[in-house]
């Protein structure tokens, strides 16, 4: 099996229909849906809002530290039978704040589990903290001061949540702060918005990396500047499905990205909603496009690449995908 980050993943995406309902009797949490079947018969989405919209509330379920453990643990597991071998996560953290789950309640359970990720999984494991772009930098200035105070390892920060109408330019003194405290920056962009939100996060936020992308194709200035930069693109082939990003698989733009030279890999942004974890998304593009074993092979070679690990564990991660 081939060796692959996966470095765009919502921890609450991995929530799946069946621990919705699991934790909701624990919790004792009411649900409008009759029961997990149900719940899934309702994933289709003419747009990202509508699954946003569904997404946060599922969360309501999620209340305690065993809980964000829990969960953190279960999406560890299956990515590793993925062929996972390092996942640098995202945490919403202030949805749980805003339902008055206390930072330190969701950091820990999640730091909890990922410090027992390469021991329990044999996966190496970061986490990105993720501010919601619908609502005021402020807020997520106060998420971030509340996550450093926990004291909870973070690797970076990230921005993600409903893109067209909120610009990710007020985030920049609140990235600034983040780099100056060491830590690594990416952004969603250019999912549903086009190639000048894609510019607007490299310009204003000077992120490492662009979570999805996608819409960069229709600038070649943009993918000029990506690929000379070698700025990596987290793609979400099932998720740009399901979310009418794209209109059906075989007109995605990864194989367009990958001839244009550009840091493109495959992830499964929230897999419990959209069909699959990264495997299923790798043999999805695979069999769409009939990729080669070659080509299956740079995309494993450019998560490692696109990864906030250390030269030294990326060489020796890269030594072992086939030439
Ligand atoms: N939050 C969770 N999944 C997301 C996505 N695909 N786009 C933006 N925000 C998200
Ligand atoms: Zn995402």
């Amino acid at each position: 099996m081939l060796p692959f980050a996966e470095l765009h993943l919502h921890l609450e995406g991995t929530l799946e229909p069946e621990m919705v309902f699991e934790l909701a009797e624990r919790n004792r949490v009411a649900l409008p849906w009759r029961d997990a079947d149900d719940l899934r018969g309702r994933y289709s989405y003419g747009c990202l809002q509508d699954f946003l919209d569904l997404y946060y509330a599922n969360m309501a379920v999620l209340r305690t530290e065993a809980d964000f453990a829990e969960l953190t643990d279960a999406y560890l597991a299956r990515a590793a039978r993925a062929g996972v071998v390092r996942a640098e996560v995202f945490c919403d953290l202030q949805a749980h704040t805003a339902r008055g789950v206390p930072a330190p309640v969701v950091l820990s359970g999640v730091a909890d589990a990922l410090g027992r990720a390469e021991a329990d999984h044999g996966v190496s494991a970061g986490l990105i903290l993720t501010f919601l772009r619908h609502l005021p930098a402020e807020d997520a200035a106060r998420s971030y001061a509340e996550a450093i105070a926990t004291g909870v390892d973070l690797l970076g920060v990230g921005l993600c949540s409903s893109e067209i109408g909120f610009p990710a330019a007020p985030f920049a003194d609140l990235y600034a702060r983040a780099r100056a405290d060491g830590l690594h920056t990416v952004a969603h962009a250019g999912e549903e918005g086009g190639p000048d939100s894609v510019w607007e996060v490299l310009e204003h936020l000077r992120v490492e990396r662009v979570d999805h992308g996608i819409r960069a194709m229709s600038d070649p200035e943009l993918v000029r500047h990506l690929a000379e930069r070698r700025i990596p693109l987290t793609v979400c082939p099932l998720s740009n499905v399901r979310l009418r990003a794209v209109g059906e698989l075989s007109a995605h733009p990864l194989p367009a990205m990958l001839d244009a030279g550009l840091v493109a890999c495959v992830n499964s942004d929230d897999p419990a909603y959209f069909g699959g974890y990264l495997d299923d998304n790798i043999a999805a593009v695979t069999d769409a496009f009939g990729l080669t074993p070659d080509q299956v092979a740079t995309l494993a070679r450019n998560s490692i690449e696109a990864s906030f690990l250390p030269a030294a564990d990326k060489q020796r991660l890269l030594s072992t995908v086939p030439a």
